[in-house]
């Protein structure tokens, strides 16, 4: 098999985001059939946990690296047995976290709808810059806002947005702040494991895992893992060499529509996915 897409979840301020991020775009892409290795970097070690809790699907591996020889281990490992490396990075800057972002094809960094994440974002991205022009190699970067408030979409999400925009920084996806991204750390397994143990968890699980689905999709397109107008996470990430098809500056905002919640806008973009895709 040939080299293998690599993506890194990055930003210097903590608590963003960027293991749920890394654990749920996993979780959709092993449902779709993808075989996933997940390398934790990042000292607080909160994705080498999860994956030693059980419900951890089989397609998906998980490594824990720390050092950069060790980063280049597991990736020399994981090449040859999975369709996509996802790499946990850590919060301040480091050797291995320049060497993650180094040998990605896409970073993404995760931004909750605040000022302190909207600046620690802008200066993530400029670091993924430098990372590229030290490495020689075109790096894409795309924002996912992140633990977004039920229904509504703030002042804050809506200048962080407009300043991405502005700036050519691509907001793949949106995640609302909810129980079932908590669980996954928790309990284990991932949104397609998670079993409901009331009733009243049936459709905010179903809500989350649309969600996370609408992101695997963005995602796979960024990087080619999906073609444009079809394919699935499986089938596609199957194929080898797999075209790019990065749509640039391909702004997902979810609140498109007047007076539409986000819930409302999840069930929408899933809808038209579901549709493109069988077109
Ligand atoms: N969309 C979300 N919904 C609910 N909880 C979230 C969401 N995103 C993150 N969290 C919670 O916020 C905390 C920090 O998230 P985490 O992914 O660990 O951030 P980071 O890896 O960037 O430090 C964790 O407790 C996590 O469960
Ligand atoms: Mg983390």
């Amino acid at each position: 098999m040939g080299r293998r897409p690599i993506i890194s979840f990055a930003t210097s301020k903590g608590g963003s985001g960027k293991s749920t991020c890394l654990v749920t775009l996993a979780g959709v892409l092993a449902d779709g059939g993808g075989r996933v290795a997940v390398i934790d970097t990042d000292p607080t070690q909160t994705v080498a946990r999860w994956g030693e809790r059980t419900g951890r699907p089989g397609s998906i591996s998980v490594y824990s690296a720390e050092t950069e020889d060790a980063l280049l281990d597991a990736i020399d490992e994981a090449s040859s047995k999975h369709h996509v490396i996802l790499i946990d990075v850590e919060g301040r800057a480091s050797i291995v976290g320049n060497m993650a972002m180094g040998k990605s094809s896409l970073v993404i960094v995760p931004v909750q709808p605040s000022e302190p994440d909207g600046h620690e974002a802008a200066k993530t991205i400029r670091a993924i810059k430098t990372a590229a022009r030290a490495h020689e190699r075109e790096i894409k970067f795309c924002a996912v806002m992140n633990r977004l408030q039920g229904a509504i979409r703030s002042r804050a999400y809506h200048d962080i947005v407009a300043q991405f925009q502005k700036g050519g920084v691509p907001v793949a996806a949106s995640l609302i702040d909810r129980e079932a991204y908590r669980r996954v750390f928790l309990e284990g397994g991932t949104l397609w494991t998670l079993g409901v143990n009331r009733e009243d968890q049936r459709r905010p699980l179903e809500k989350a895992q649309r969600e996370a689905y609408i992101f695997g999709e963005e995602i796979g397109r960024m990087i080619g893992l999906i073609r444009d107008g079809g394919g699935t996470a499986a089938s596609d990430a199957i194929a080898d060499s797999a075209p790019d098809t990065f749509r640039k500056a391909a702004v997902v905002d979810l609140a498109a529509a007047d007076g539409e919640t986000i819930d409302e806008a999840v069930d929408r973009r899933y809808e038209e996915l579901k549709i493109e895709k069988s077109a």
